[in-house]
């Protein structure tokens, strides 16, 4: 599959960039995966403005980031949390995003990883970036992982200090993989679930 990669952080030394480059390295190692890693900064795209949109169209940045989307099979995101919800990053990209016909992020198996300097990893700001993702039609993968403490989680190469980390991550990508590269998602197979239930009940 094609699995492309990014964090919505434009920060340098972003540990959701860290997770993100080591999430990569796995996928890469697996060898049956072409893997895209690119950095937020290559799509700079300014604030959502519908007047903009009218005289000047899609940004460049926004155009490219789509065409990253649209290639590829299953989408990884490492995103910061911002006030206990989705970065402003993050939203203002699926904005864009979502002007565009067909929306690249529909039907799209995305897998959601996080970092924070808190207890949580982040993960509350990844509940609600499910939110605009399901309403495009994308699908994203139910378990997630979040690095802790981030600021203490890395040693000076930027791997994990714990290698249960390492273990977590490697776990959740292979389930996500192996479950992205199903040819059909579980609501394809909705119909033939529920008929199968009528049959039944009528035994
Ligand atoms: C505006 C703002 C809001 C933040 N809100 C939260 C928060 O709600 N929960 C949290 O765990 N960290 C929060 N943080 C801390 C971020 O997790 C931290 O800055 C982290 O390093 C951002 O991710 P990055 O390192 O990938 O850039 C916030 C940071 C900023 C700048």
């Amino acid at each position: 599959m094609n699995i492309f990669l990014f964090a919505p952080s434009l920060r340098r030394g972003s540990y959701n960039k860290k997770v993100i480059r080591i999430a990569a390295q796995f996928v890469e190692s697996l060898q049956n995966h072409q893997v895209e890693l690119c950095e937020f900064n290559e799509f700079p795209m300014p604030m959502y403005d519908g007047d903009l949109e009218v005289s000047q169209g899609i940004p460049e940045g926004v155009l490219k980031l789509a065409k990253k989307i649209e290639t590829a099979d299953a989408v990884i995101i490492s995103s910061p949390e911002y006030n206990g919800s989705i970065p402003g990053t993050l939203k203002n990209a699926i904005d864009w995003l979502s002007r565009l016909d067909p929306v690249p992020l529909a039907r799209k198996q995305i897998c959601l990883l996080g970092a924070s300097p808190g207890n949580l990893g982040g993960v509350r700001g990844n509940i609600h970036a499910r939110v605009p993702f399901h309403i495009l039609g994308a699908f994203v993968y139910p378990d997630y992982f979040g690095v802790a403490r981030a600021h203490e989680a890395f040693d000076e190469n930027d791997k994990f200090k714990d290698p249960k980390q390492l273990e977590r991550l490697s776990a959740l990508l292979t389930d996500f993989l192996q479950f992205a590269s199903r040819k059909e998602t579980p609501f394809d197979r909705l119909n033939e679930f529920f008929d199968e239930q009528k049959d039944q009940t009528h035994l």
